[in-house]
């Protein structure tokens, strides 16, 4: 008995499989591409057939990619690998790519794991700060008993007269900053308690658009927006707003020549696939507070560090890099998380979420759903 696969059973086979599929002729023309392929090059069909890789992707020729899949077609081994892939449009992806000669060019099988790459890299995140959590509260702990006495002992010396002011008041100023330090890092590792109580997105927004009017350049132009009746959240004002002054520092810093502030406060309603992009996301109403420059942006590197204590790109005179790790750990003891979105160049964009408290109407609904 004779098999015969007409050529429409090939293709609608091809157009099934969760894999790309694309041969690119000799002269880097595609020549073929199937559904998944279209998918996970934001492209229609007709885009890419007929043209060239150079056409459809300038500078490509450039990249390693583009390395393999010459090795291949000047007859190399197949070439297994994973690649990641910036789009014109800016946006990125990671693919999992097979590269093998067929008779009229090379055939490229790809599946798109941008997914769990994201992940991976995630809760690599998530091991690092909670290593560095370990650790900053050891050495806290540690120095937080090596500095009690000093403290103390510079209060008695006061006290008891005769020694050098000037030497005991630089010896305080030493110790004291320290002993900040070691608050900052404690915060970072441990959390913070504080107090509980019911706070406005707006009147935290207000205190900064006072201290930063007061504080700030002018060649810096602050906008400030909270929306109307937006739910209220419950924490420590002075904590809180030291985690939006440290997000406008960072974001002033970022412009040194001046550029645009803009500070919002907004309702989120934050689904299960962002909650599981970000760090300690979850689902739910938050209310969001967005810090955002138009400064030198953070580099890809940069951002996976920028929360770890101590991590900072300005000079020893300028940063500690402890404002964002205290900033996190104030976050996380309000029961929220923060996400990051940088270009460098352009800009970055800081949101800070807190869990909304439900309004009255919305618990009386869900305390009587839950008789029913
Ligand atoms: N808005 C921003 N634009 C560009 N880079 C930023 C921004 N915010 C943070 N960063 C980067 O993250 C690093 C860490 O920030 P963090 O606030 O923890 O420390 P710092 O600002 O360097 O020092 P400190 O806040 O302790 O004075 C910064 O050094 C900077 O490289
Ligand atoms: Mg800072």
């Amino acid at each position: 008995m004779s098999i015969f696969v007409t050529d429409g059973v090939c293709q609608r086979t091809l157009n099934r499989l969760l894999e790309g599929c694309q041969i690119i002729g000799r002269d880097y023309r595609y020549l073929y591409v199937n559904d998944a392929l279209a998918r996970q090059s934001h492209r229609a069909k007709h885009e890419l057939v007929g043209r060239t890789m150079m056409e459809m992707y300038p500078g490509i020729e450039e990249t390693p990619l583009f390395e393999s899949i010459r090795n291949v077609m000047k007859g190399g081994p197949p070439e297994h690998f994973d690649n990641a892939f910036e789009f014109p449009d800016g946006t990125s992806g990671w693919f999992e790519l097979s590269i093998q000669a067929v008779p009229d060019g090379v055939c490229i099988l790809s599946i798109d794991i941008t997914e769990r790459v994201r992940m991976q890299q995630l809760s690599h995140r998530q091991q690092r700060l909670e290593s560095l959590g370990t650790l900053a509260s050891g050495v806290a702990h540690d120095l937080n008993n090596a500095l009690a006495p000093i403290l103390l002992s510079i209060g008695l010396l006061k006290d008891l007269g005769g020694a050098d002011d000037d030497l005991l008041t630089s010896v305080d100023e030493s110790a004291s900053r320290a002993a900040r330090l070691v608050r900052q890092l404690l915060t970072f590792s441990k959390g913070t308690d504080g107090a509980r109580e019911l706070l406005t997105a707006d009147s935290l927004v207000r205190e900064i658009e006072r201290l930063v009017g007061r504080t700030f350049p002018k060649s810096i132009r602050a906008r400030y927006h909270v929306t109307d009746d937006l739910p209220q959240i419950v924490g420590d004002a002075t904590q809180l707003q030291q985690v939006l002054v440290n997000l406008c520092i960072n974001a002033r810093d970022a412009m040194p020549a001046g550029g645009v502030l803009s500070v919002e406060a907004t309702l989120t309603h934050v689904d299960a696939t962002l909650a599981s992009r970000v760090l300690d996301g979850r689902p739910g109403g938050f209310v969001t507070f967005s810090v955002c420059d138009t400064g030198v942006g953070i580099p890809p590197e940069v951002v996976d560090r920028i929360f770890e204590p101590f991590f900072t790109t300005k000079g020893p005179e300028t940063g500690t890099g402890l404002g964002l790790s205290t900033s996190l750990g104030i976050i996380r003891s309000h029961r929220g998380f923060v996400h990051v979105q940088s270009e460098v160049g352009r800009g970055s964009m800081f949101r800070v979420f807190l869990p909304a408290v439900p309004r009255p109407q919305f618990r009386a609904a869900t305390e009587s759903d839950a008789m029913q």
